[in-house]
């Protein structure tokens, strides 16, 4: 559950009235229940609306999934798919993921593909492989037709730990995402994919994050509850 404090409207307000440079593109990513509401209060201001989760499936009896149809009807621009508390509690295996990626990318939707390590992967010097792994596990033909996926490498013991990964830790792990995907997707979707980092990211640590050569970007949690830490971060892009 993530709510900002003081609501939705002072909190939108707030970042409208200074997330001005046109370069930074900002998405907010409220729960279900909030899209509606921050749609409109969003409008035509240039930030774009985002969704946690969505469903594997177009069409059909799922009762309480919902589906990528549904969030591009409510103004949806991204859906993050795959984030690791996804896989590790509610049983996104990398096969959902794969197909959650699949409905998102029919629609029309922007994926943000969470990969990353565990921490236990990690110390044993599984990094590479891990992420070579989530990689190749999401690969389809629709995949393949994705004009753009903002691909998250988020370590898991990162991730609302306030342990961030170094700037060495990201630049290698960017570097290992950026040739798996060549690799084991395609050249040409090199070109078509870019690369965020998310874990711990604060005001304070933003601008040596933002400064590794292949991060284009933040998936920013619990910093991004507070407008202005949101908007400091930003400014440190
Ligand atoms: P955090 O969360 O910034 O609180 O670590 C990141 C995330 O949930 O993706």
């Amino acid at each position: 559950m993530n709510l900002p404090s003081g609501g939705i409207r002072r909190y939108v307000g707030e970042i409208l009235a200074e997330a001005k440079d046109p370069r930074i593109e900002v998405a907010i990513a409220p729960p279900f229940p909030f899209l509606d509401q921050v749609t409109a209060e969003i409008r035509d201001s240039g930030i774009a609306l985002a969704a946690q989760n969505c469903s594997a499936f177009a069409e059909g009896a799922h009762t309480g999934e919902v589906s990528a149809g549904m969030l591009r009807t409510m103004g949806c621009r991204y859906t993050i798919v795959g984030h690791s508390e996804r896989r590790a509690r509610y049983g996104d295996t990398d096969t959902i993921v794969r197909d959650k990626l699949t409905a998102v990318i029919s629609e029309q939707l922007v994926p943000v593909l969470c990969i990353g390590e565990e921490e236990s992967v990690r110390l044993s010097g599984g990094t590479r492989p891990k992420l070579a792994q989530q990689l190749e596990a999401v690969r389809s033909e629709r995949l393949m037709t994705a004009e753009l996926i903002l691909i998250a490498y988020e370590p898991v013991w990162a991730i609302g730990t306030g342990k961030n990964a170094t700037t060495e830790m990201v630049a290698e792990a960017m570097q290992w995402i950026g040739e798996g995907i060549r690799k084991l997707w395609s050249e040409a979707m090199g070109e078509r994919c870019r690369l965020l980092y998310g874990g711990s990211v604060t005001p304070d640590n933003a601008s040596d994050l933002a400064s590794v050569l292949l991060v284009e970007g933040f998936l920013v949690g619990g910093a991004s509850l507070d407008a202005r830490k949101l908007l400091a971060i930003h400014r440190a892009m």
